[in-house]
């Protein structure tokens, strides 16, 4: 049974062939108005969430299937203190697949090693949300007709942006690509994202705090609001919460072909002046992603009696994470595991913070 818990649990052929269902879907949306008849999705909701939720519940919609779920943690009985595993484990009886999302990272991992049917990561904590970065490839392609050799922008809050890690994640699978890091510096891209992924695949990059200076390079801009709930404290999150604000006079700067991406919610990122612009494509990125999720529902559900692929390293057991944003610190049981990365360091499985 196959799960998605980060980009990198799909191969870039994998990821080309989802984006090729994607326009299938539609060009032909009544080709799968059918598809999942009789199969049921759980939406499991443990923090806020508009586009991701929903977007889920319309995709199974849209494939004849159905939904249930919660929308808030309170009202599940993990405000009695039930654990992700077992949550998982009782939600399986119901559904024929979970979308899952939870404020600690790693808790889709946790998730998926105890449900019996496969578990989609609609993010965790500050850690990975793979299926908004479908999305974001999806509009990046449907626009730009290729990945190799784009200069892709990312501006804003690149520390606690979960989308972003699993964008330039997804992104080192092509050739050529050009990383701008645009943030300012209490906010910089984790060591980890840059040691693994743009550094480990010899991806160009480079770190700036003006987002004036290099919009006319761009190919693609993906903007981030500022993740006010992962600040512990208020006053920096008020510091730095009007960092960027892409308006028409920056957008005057910029390529007459760029694309401006934006997971949403936005807060004050992007002036709706932006919006007439015909470069702004937040919009039909959340469209987008829903097609990106009708695809990937169909795989998941095609390929559930397929062998998980082994989860290969090395282990260590005598390292204690201490990220209070990883599950592993709320769920007691849960043993401390930390496998070696490319670079010799070891990383929590759950959460990748480092030993
Ligand atoms: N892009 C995104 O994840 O939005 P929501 O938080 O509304 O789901």
């Amino acid at each position: 049974m196959r799960s998605l818990i980060n980009v990198f649990d799909l191969s870039k052929e994998e990821v080309g062939a989802l984006l090729d269902t994607a326009d299938d879907i539609i060009a032909n949306p009544a080709k799968y108005a059918t598809a999942c008849h009789g199969k049921k999705i759980a939406t499991l909701f443990f923090e806020p969430s508009t586009r991701t939720r929903l977007s889920f519940e319309a995709a199974m919609l849209e494939l004849g299937g159905q939904v249930l779920g919660f929308e808030a943690g309170g009202n599940s009985s993990s405000s009695k203190g039930e654990s992700v595993a077992d949550t998982a484990r009782v939600v399986s009886c119901y559904a024929d697949i979970i979308a899952m999302r939870h404020p600690l990272a790693g808790s889709a991992y946790v998730a998926s090693k105890n449900a019996s049917i496969p578990v989609i990561n609609a993010g965790d904590g500050s850690h990975s949300h793979p299926t908004q970065t479908l999305a974001d490839l999806c509009t990046i392609r449907r626009h730009k007709h290729k990945f190799d050799g784009l200069t892709v922008g990312f501006c804003g809050d690149l520390k606690y942006g979960r989308t972003v890690h699993s964008l330039i994640q997804a992104l080192s699978r092509y050739t050529g690509i050009k990383i701008v890091l645009i943030s300012p510096k209490e906010l910089r891209l984790p060591e980890y994202v840059k040691n693994e992924t743009i550094k480990a695949n010899g991806m160009e990059y480079y770190e700036t705090e003006s987002m004036t200076e290099v919009i006319g390079e761009l190919d693609v801009l993906y903007m981030t609001r500022i993740q006010h709930e992962r600040f512990a404290s208020e006053e920096e999150y008020l510091r730095l919460k009007d960092s960027y604000v892409l308006d028409m006079a920056k957008m005057e700067l910029a390529k007459s072909d760029l694309i401006v991406l934006h997971p949403l919610p936005r807060v004050n990122e992007i002036s709706t002046a932006v919006d007439k612009d015909p470069r702004a494509c937040y919009f039909e990125q959340v469209l987008n992603a829903k097609y990106m999720r009708m695809a990937l529902i169909l795989k998941l559900l095609a390929e559930r009696d397929c062998e998980a692929p082994a989860e290969e390293g090395e282990y260590r057991t005598d390292l204690v994470c201490d990220n209070k944003g990883c599950i592993v610190t709320t769920e007691q049981e849960l043993p401390h595991l930390f496998r070696k990365g490319v670079d010799g360091k070891y990383r929590c499985l759950y959460c990748e913070h480092r030993e």
